[in-house]
Formats: C-alpha cells, structure tokens, sequence
C-alpha cells in the first residue's frame, strides 16, 4: 500500500531528519517546501480548521508576531486541511471584523496552504486519528536553514499554542548553534546557557576549581554567561 493515502501507515518525520518535500497552493502563491526556503529557518505548523475560535486566536498572535520572528530570520507557513478560498475568507473576515486582546486589522501575510487533499498533512503526520481524522492537530515543525527538521511540538485541537514559546524555540536553537551550547530549563535570551561537558579530567578538576570563567555545579554540569546582546547580534549576523 502505498505511503500516505487513506489507510496506509501514519508517517511522521523525526528531528534530524531532512524536512519531507512538497509543492502547494497557499495564500500567498505556489510554494516549493523547503527547498525555497533554504538559508532561513521555518515555523510550518498546522491548525485544524478555518474560522474557528482558538485557531482564529493563534493566526491574530503569530500574525501579530511576524516581524519578530522574521528578526531572527524565521519565516512562518501555516497548514490546514481547507481549500484556498476558506482560507482567504476566514483571512479576510480576520482583518476586517475581528478584535482580540487589543489586537485589530490584523493581516496574515505569511503563507496558508490549502491541503484539501491531506496530502501534507499525511506526510507530516499533522493527522492523528484518536483526536481526528478529518482535522490537523496543532503541529509545529521549526526547520533550519538546511532544511533539517530541528524541533516538532504536537498540540490537541482544544489547546491554543504559546507563541512566545514557539520564538524561545527558535532562538534557543540558533544560540545553541551559534555558540556550541546547549540551554538549561527555562533558558531565555541573557541567561546562563550550558557549556559540553568536559572531555577529560584534567578539564574537568580546572573547571572545578573554579580555574575558568564558567560555574559548574559539578563536573558534568556547567554553565556560562552569554549576554542578550551578543545573543541577538550573533544570531542575526548569520543571517
Ligand atoms: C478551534 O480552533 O476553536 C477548534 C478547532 C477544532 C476543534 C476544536 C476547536
């Protein structure tokens, strides 16, 4: 049977993975994914229907959140299982009718794509029968620059998502890339971030004693400053 059509096993790419390949009709023009955004990380994420309630609240929040995301060169494509011109009139209702949270005329600029067909959202495992069969869950892929998929979060169709989250993400992944790190729980921008653990003893017992610029916990676990700045000016520097 072939993979992807109604019945067939359920795929769902995996982190590290090269981001499966397609073309689309969006909002905003054909798309080729991911190859014409090679060079600049993606948020693709899936919602389940158009003019619903939560998903109305989270396409005025990551509209409204464009341009910060595009700061840190990362460009957003939305996904559900509607054809173009549901799309476009839930837009359009969006901009002209809706007011939420002080936010107002809001345009989505960023591409949806129409995936009537489920073909995408199959590739993407966006379709998890025990929530539903006929709808996208809340899926997030953020994607690097190669095409390589770098985070997946999955939500329910009842649960809106945290955008602030989603762009801590992004940064969190080029900082660790930038820099060679990795980040602690709850790592914002400006806080301490984790350097490799030690290769040899002797790197080891300097750290401990406390020969180096970093602060170790113990001899596995330590941490150094790297300010907000130099954060924001390294990661848009690569851009
Ligand atoms: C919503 O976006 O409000 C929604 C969509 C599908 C199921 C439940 C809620």
């Amino acid at each position: 049977m072939e993979q992807n059509m109604p019945g067939a096993a359920i795929t769902m790419p995996r982190i590290g993975d090269k981001a499966p390949a397609f073309k689309a009709v969006t909002t905003q023009g054909d798309i080729i994914f991911p190859d014409q955004y090679t060079g600049s990380w993606i948020i693709l994420f899936s919602h389940p229907a158009d003019f619903t309630p939560v998903c109305t609240s989270e396409f005025m929040t990551f509209a409204t959140l464009e341009s910060k995301f595009s700061d840190v060169n990362c460009k957003l494509v939305g996904l559900s299982v509607d054809g173009l011109y549901s799309h476009i009139a839930w837009l359009r209702t969006i901009k002209d009718k809706i007011q939420y949270k002080g936010m107002k005329d809001v345009e989505v600029k960023f591409p949806l794509i129409e995936d009537i067909t489920m073909e995408v959202a199959r590739k993407y495992g966006m379709i998890q029968p025990g929530e539903s069969s006929t709808k996208a869950v809340r899926a997030v892929f953020v994607i690097d620059p190669k095409g390589i998929i770098r985070a997946i979060i999955y939500y329910p169709l009842s649960l809106g998502r945290n955008f602030d989250e989603l762009y801590r993400v992004v940064v969190a992944l080029q900082t660790a890339d930038a820099f060679s790190v990795a980040t602690p729980a709850d790592w914002r921008p400006g806080d301490d971030v984790i350097v490799p653990t030690a290769g040899s003893c002797g790197v080891a017992k300097e750290r401990m004693e406390n020969k180096t610029d970093m602060t170790c916990y113990d001899w596995f676990f330590c941490t150094k400053k790297i300010d907000k700045d130099t954060v924001f000016n390294t990661i848009t520097k690569k851009k």
